[in-house]
């Protein structure tokens, strides 16, 4: 009994890992994104948006899931990302997320927000 209980777990076990090891967490900006993210700031960098990136995943599911960029507007992330920063900081109570972590949150967002599904 023992034995066919453990080998019909494996495989779902297995699977379960595979999922979640593989789950999308927030979506990887591409050259496309850096060009048109540049229209809004010239300097813009894909360095600055994978920098973003790592921000959004390290402090942005503390308290819910992820949020993709996409599913909010410009004006609406302008709002959220200090409303939420706030809320890591003093989660954390420390300045986890500074100004200038702040802005590549914010260009990040803000250029993803455009992208496509
Ligand atoms: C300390 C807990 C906490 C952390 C950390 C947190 N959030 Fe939130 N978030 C909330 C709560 C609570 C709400 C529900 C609405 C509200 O209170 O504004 C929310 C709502 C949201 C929403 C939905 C829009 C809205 O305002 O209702 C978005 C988008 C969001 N959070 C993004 C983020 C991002 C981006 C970060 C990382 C910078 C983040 N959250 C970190 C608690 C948190």
């Amino acid at each position: 009994m023992r034995k066919h209980y453990t080998r019909s777990v494996m495989p779902i076990a297995a699977l379960l890992l595979f999922i979640f090891s593989c789950a999308p967490k927030v979506a990887a900006p591409s050259e496309a994104d850096v060009s048109r993210g540049q229209k809004k700031y010239p300097d813009l960098s894909m360095e600055q948006l994978d920098a973003g990136r790592a921000i959004f995943q390290e402090n942005c599911n503390l308290c819910h899931g992820y949020y993709q960029a996409n599913t909010e507007p410009e004006d609406a992330w302008l709002e959220i990302v200090p409303d939420m920063v706030g809320k890591v900081n003093r989660k954390l109570g420390t300045e986890k997320i500074d100004a200038k972590d702040q802005e590549l949150l914010l260009r990040y967002t803000i250029t993803m927000s455009t992208a496509s599904p």
